[in-house]
Order: C-alpha cells, then sequence, then structure tokens
C-alpha cells in the first residue's frame, strides 16, 4: 500500500461537505465586505518567496518545497498566499485605475514543518488582501471581516491580539536598543535567535525557546520606540476596533513569523484547552513595501489569512455542527432486471425535476437495500418489482413516518414533489408566516 505523504490528509466523503460550507461562508462575508476572489499558481517562482537574503522567517528559510523545473527553472511550492497575490497584482497591473483592490482567495499551501495537530505540510488557507490603501481604517475592516467570519461559525473564546511594528524609523529606532539589550545575552540566546540578533533582532521576540527567559521579559517594548505618526495610526486603529465593539489585546511581544510586516499586527488565537498548540486560527497585518521589494509600484497593503483545518478543528471542538448531515429524497430498490431498468428512467425524471435519487445498480438483497436506503438518509424508498412493474404501480414509503403507499408509475415525481410542498407549507403556517 501507498501511504499518503507526511504530513499531508485526505478529506474524505463525509467531511467534503463542511468544506463546501466553510468555502461558501467564506464566498458570503467576503461579498458583504466587497472582496474579489483571486486565483493563483499553486507554484510560483522560487523569487516571489525567497526575495531577500537577510530574511529570517522560519518558513523562508526553512520550510519552502524548493526543486527545479525540467529546464531548471528554480519553483516553490507556495508556502502563503499573500506574495502570490501581490506578484499577481503587479503583473495584471491590477493597481491601474484602482486605488484600492481588495483581493480573496482560499487554497492549498506548503510548508515543511513538523506535522502535529493543526499543524499540516499541506494545509489550506483563506485570505485576504487589500492593497492600495494605507488608512488604518482598513486595516480594522480586515480584522472585522476575521471576525465576522468567526461569529458565521458560531465560534467562542476567540482572542484579537494585536500590536504595531510601527514605521521603518520606529522600527529602526527600536532595533538599536533591541540589539543592545540582546548582545549582553549573546550566550543564553537559542542559535536562531543569534542569528536573528544579526539580521532581525525584532524577530527575537517571536522565539519559542527563549520567551521564558528573564532577559527576554525584560527586553525594551516597542510601543515605547514608535514616533508619533505610528503611534497616532496604532491609536486610531484600536480606537476603530473600539467603535465596532471589536475586542483585543495588546500584545507588545507580537511581531508575527513573517519579515514584511510593518505598523499593524495581529493573531487571533483559540483559547479552548482541547485545541492544543497551534491555536492560532488567523493572523496578518500591514505591509507597505512588499508591492515594490516585487518590482511593483510602492503600493500599501494589508491582509490576513486562516487556517482552514484550523477553523474546522475549533469548530468540531467547540461542538458546532457546521452542516446538518442531509440525505437525498428518494432510493429506489428494484426486484428484477426489468424494474431495473425502469428505475433509471425514474430517476432520470426525478433528477431533472431537482429531486436526489440513489439506487444499487448491482442489486442485493431486499433488506441489504433497505440498509442502504437507511444509510443515505432517503427521505422516500420506492420498490418496484415485476408485479408492480405489469401494472404500472409503485410501493413508495414515507420515511418519516412510515407509511406506505402504492402509487401508479408516472406519478412519483409529482407525489414526492407535492409531498415536499405540503410539509414547507405546513411548516410555515406553524410559524405563523405567509408563503
Ligand atoms: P501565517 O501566520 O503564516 O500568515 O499563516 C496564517 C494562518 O495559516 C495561521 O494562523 C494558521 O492558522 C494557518 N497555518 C499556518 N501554517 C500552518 C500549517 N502548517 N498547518 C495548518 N495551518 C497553518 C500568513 O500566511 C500570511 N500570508 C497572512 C497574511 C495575509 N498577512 C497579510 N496578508
Amino acid at each position: 500500500m501507498i501511504a499518503k505523504p507526511k504530513g499531508t490528509y485526505d478529506i474524505l466523503p463525509n467531511e467534503s461537505e463542511k468544506w463546501a460550507k466553510l468555502e461558501e461562508t467564506v464566498r458570503k462575508i467576503c461579498k458583504l465586505y466587497n472582496y474579489k476572489e483571486i486565483r493563483t499558481p499553486i507554484f510560483e517562482s522560487a523569487n516571489v518567496f525567497h526575495r531577500d537574503a537577510n530574511d529570517t522567517s522560519d518558513m523562508v528559510t526553512k520550510e519552502t518545497y524548493d526543486f527545479k523545473d525540467r529546464s531548471d527553472r528554480l519553483i516553490t511550492l507556495r508556502p502563503e498566499g499573500t506574495a502570490g497575490c501581490v506578484r499577481a497584482y503587479i503583473e495584471n497591473k491590477l493597481y491601474v485605475d484602482n486605488n484600492q483592490t481588495k483581493l480573496f482567495y482560499m487554497g492549498p499551501m506548503f510548508r515543511y514543518e513538523r506535522p502535529q495537530k493543526g499543524r499540516n505540510r499541506q494545509f489550506s488557507q483563506f485570505g485576504v488582501e487589500a492593497l492600495g490603501s494605507d488608512s488604518p481604517l482598513i486595516d480594522v475592516e480586515v480584522i472585522s471581516l476575521g471576525a465576522s467570519l468567526i461569529r458565521a461559525l458560531g465560534l467562542k473564546d476567540v482572542k484579537v491580539k494585536i500590536n504595531s511594528l510601527g514605521d521603518e524609523e520606529s522600527r529602526n529606532n527600536y532595533r538599536d536598543v533591541l540589539i543592545k539589550h540582546f548582545s549582553s545575552h549573546t550566550d543564553e540566546l537559542c542559535e536562531d535567535c543569534k542569528m536573528r540578533l544579526k539580521k532581525n533582532p525584532l524577530r527575537i521576540l517571536d522565539c519559542k525557546v527563549d520567551r521564558d527567559k528573564d532577559f527576554f521579559k525584560s527586553a525594551p517594548k516597542i510601543n515605547d520606540y514608535l514616533n508619533d505618526y505610528s503611534k497616532k495610526r496604532f491609536e486610531t486603529v484600536l480606537k476603530a476596533l473600539d467603535s465596532l465593539e471589536l475586542k483585543y489585546e495588546v500584545d507588545d511581544n507580537l511581531v508575527r513569523g513573517l519579515d514584511y510586516y510593518c505598523h499593524t499586527v495581529f493573531e487571533l488565537e483559540v483559547n479552548v484547552p482541547e485545541f492544543g498548540a497551534q491555536n492560532v486560527i488567523g493572523a496578518g497585518g500591514r505591509y507597505d513595501k512588499l508591492v515594490s521589494d516585487l518590482g511593483g509600484p510602492k503600493t500599501p497593503g494589508v491582509g490576513m489569512a486562516f487556517g482552514m483545518e484550523r477553523l474546522l478543528l475549533a469548530n468540531e471542538l467547540m461542538g458546532k455542527e457546521l452542516v446538518r448531515n442531509t440525505g437525498i429524497h428518494a432510493y429506489f430498490i428494484a426486484l428484477g432486471d426489468k424494474a431495473r431498468e425502469e428505475i433509471v428512467k425514474l430517476m432520470n425524471i426525478c433528477r431533472i425535476g431537482g429531486l436526489s435519487c440513489e439506487m444499487d445498480y448491482s442489486g442485493g438483497s431486499l433488506k441489504s437495500q433497505f440498509k442502504k436506503a437507511d444509510n443515505n438518509l432517503a427521505r422516500f424508498t420506492l420498490i418496484l418489482g415485476d408485479n408492480e412493474l405489469n401494472e404500472f404501480k409503485i410501493n413508495i414509503k414515507d420515511n418519516s413516518n412510515d407509511v406506505q403507499e402504492t402509487i401508479g408509475l408516472f406519478d412519483v415525481y409529482p407525489y414526492i414533489v407535492n409531498k415536499l410542498k405540503q410539509e414547507s407549507l405546513g411548516a410555515c403556517a406553524s410559524c405563523n408566516k405567509k408563503e
């Protein structure tokens, strides 16, 4: 048996409806906020992601799937959606005639990480990117869109952690004091942080290894080094979040794992114990230099991405049912070859009219076929034998009340439709609403 690669998984038929429902919910929310879908390639030229030799993010330095294609081009399987969106934005000149371009995407991403619950090597992200506006209010729109999705999925106990990395001047000031602070603890730093100290000291704050050490806790805080512009900008973001009654927690140590961020950065965390260590369901921030770094015109951007597996896991752990298991309308049981041929025609008529139908083409015992009707949660089970066929009749059982009747062979479609219609009228009558 050939097994799937480590860190990947199959979405089996009994799970795919949940995915479809999640995707449908995402699309509805994006429509409300007027974000338009973009679909970019799953692989890109390696330099879309490997842009800067000084990049310190684990994702770029350790986790990408890189390979040469047959023409010796260096290719990378996308580890995230932002850089590919920005590449497409530039290449297709989406900025022409548009001072604000709002995009969303869903699809697989690839990172060579150590697999565990909620962390895979192939996983799916839903992300949004708003390009062209540097207004702090659009940062808030992105967070608010994330909050709307969480609400629509019925998720509770989601914490929004937020911080500001300020503009370049603020980060440079902060960088200097951080270097000074951590340089006096070089021996105590983990190997990764020793490298970060040289390339991007801010990323030390993201370290899971050094996090609990005293010198880490006493490190200077970015908020004390934001210049007036950055401070004001951050205050505007927080004020707008307050005005939307979106709860958040300012986290001084939040710097995010990717190197392209400036100003607003945020993470959405689920606080359910069973979730385990990978409890960040979504994250994002502002990236005002990424478009120009990728060769485009100077354009600000902000966005976020959710791990779709983590959204579904959170949903499951909170006991929410994303989809109610709905069955089919009609399951047909044929007793004999002639009946089977007739049922093929009957199912065709029903399906054209919008009724979902199923039969077992290879037959089997009556008992096993009734069982299959049950397994398919069929609303009606129809049984056709030679005798009924000769009289142009068929037996139909309503599985909601176990009432069985014999009806005309050509009445199957109107019979089922009428029953379903009466039922929906009945439901409306009982809640006093007019049809
Ligand atoms: P990220 O924090 O690297 O940000 O990933 C966003 C989300 O993807 C995470 O919060 C997590 O839910 C999910 N995720 C990441 N890695 C894995 C994994 N190995 N297995 C399962 N889920 C995972 C970004 O990717 C940025 N592009 C977000 C962004 C968009 N920033 C601005 N625009």
